[in-house]
């Protein structure tokens, strides 16, 4: 990932439902990009799964690790697959495997039409969420004891490793120090988590806290319980530039963060190891509601390849790419869930079209 010159790989999983429809736009956009980049489709989803009983095959992970410098993923999710075993399998196992713990969620209101919070305008909703990534209630340690009688027990334990917890906080409060810079402000870091009703495993994340808190002094860090975090992303969510928290709280915020800004549609994210191969994606699922029909949005696929684009070192096209979609959102060349009459494809061709255009 060092010497500029040399050509990038990227390992492309389309996945089940709408992934392969919206990642086949964002490879458009790639290729109209005309950048020195290759990329290679593997096929592990529901349907791979059906046909050959494997999921993530053995040593895919550091296969994609030594071979690629990034991956392009679409979406895993399909009723037919009982306990949802190909996503965990691939998607949290990549996610493990390859250590991607920074899973990065930017929030961002691109045009004022789209948000349901009465009043609130881009300049509100700006909100960058690092949800830590390889831990805590994902980590699968638990079990299921005398399962199926009246007698069951099921229990998943919450990991929170002093290693973990701190270099997500790290992060978040490193990225919030440079924000802050560029805003000539401090920038206002949120931590939560639940620590009045968790206090061993959330406990850890208040010491982290206290300390990485002292050595930033220049970043206005507060902390909030995460059932107010909530209300307060939907009250206010002005009072936000970054937020830090663990594996779940993270996963259920960018999902009502995405509805602040338009949707799941529209959401981007990145799995992240800085300076490893690292994994990018739609926040949304498989939408097998409106799998097949053409409808989905492609641009949070789009938004996500513009991420990984950054994150191997293009910064200029990611530039692009941003700048063309928030053109096709503000002109309302969009899919039915922004108010828009367009297909994906179409969408793509909107994409395209505005990439050209503003050389
Ligand atoms: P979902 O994100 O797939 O869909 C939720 C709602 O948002 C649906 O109504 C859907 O139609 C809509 N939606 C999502 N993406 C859209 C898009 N690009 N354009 C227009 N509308 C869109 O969540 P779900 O229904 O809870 O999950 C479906 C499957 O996907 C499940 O199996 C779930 O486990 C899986 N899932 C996978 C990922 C992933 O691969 N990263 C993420 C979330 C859910
Ligand atoms: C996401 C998804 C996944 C998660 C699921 C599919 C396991 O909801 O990427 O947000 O919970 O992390
Ligand atoms: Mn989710």
């Amino acid at each position: 990932m060092t010497d500029p010159q040399r050509s990038r790989r990227i390992a492309v999983i389309p996945g089940d439902g709408i992934g392969p429809e919206v990642i086949g736009q964002a490879l458009r956009v790639l290729s109209a990009l005309d950048l020195p980049i290759t990329t290679t489709s593997f096929p592990w989803s529901a349907e791979h799964w059906l046909a050959t009983g494997e999921t993530l095959p053995q040593g895919a992970a550091a296969m994609l690790a030594q071979q690629f410098d990034a991956i392009l993923f679409g979406a895993l999710g399909d009723p037919r697959v009982p306990d949802q075993v190909v996503a965990r399998d691939v998607l949290l196992g990549l996610r493990f495997q390859l250590d991607l713990y920074i899973n990065l969620r930017p929030i961002e209101l691109l045009d004022d039409r789209l948000t349901p919070l009465r009043g609130k305008r881009c300049e509100d909703i700006r909100i960058t969420v690092f949800r830590e990534n390889t831990e805590g209630i994902y980590a699968g340690v638990g079990g299921t004891f005398r399962r199926g009688t009246p007698d069951e027990i099921a229990i998943n334990e919450d990991i929170n490793t002093r290693k973990g917890v701190e270099r997500i906080q790290r992060a978040a409060f490193s990225f919030a120090r440079d924000l802050g810079r560029r805003l000539g402000r401090p920038a206002r870091l949120c931590m939560t988590d639940k620590s009045n009703a968790m206090p061993q495993a959330h406990g850890l994340w208040q010491r982290v806290f206290a300390e990485l808190r002292a050595e930033y002094p220049d970043v206005a860090a507060q902390h909030l319980y995460i059932d107010v975090c909530a209300m307060e992303m939907v009250r206010a969510p002005e009072r936000f530039d970054v937020i830090v928290t663990n594996n779940l709280f993270g996963d259920i915020l960018t999902d009502l963060g995405a509805a602040l800004c338009g949707g799941l549609g529209l959401a981007p994210s990145g799995n992240i190891h800085p300076g490893r191969c690292s994994l990018f994606e739609p926040v949304h699922g498989s939408a097998p509601d409106i799998a097949g029909r053409g409808v989905a949005n492609p641009l949070g696929a789009i938004l996500s390849l513009a991420m990984l684009l950054d994150h191997i070192g293009e910064s200029r096209a990611a530039g692009r790419v941003r700048h063309a979609v928030t053109h096709v959102v503000r002109s309302g060349q969009t899919t039915p869930d922004l108010g828009g009459t367009l297909s994906t494809s179409a969408c793509g061709d909107a994409v395209l079209a505005a990439l050209s255009e503003l050389r």
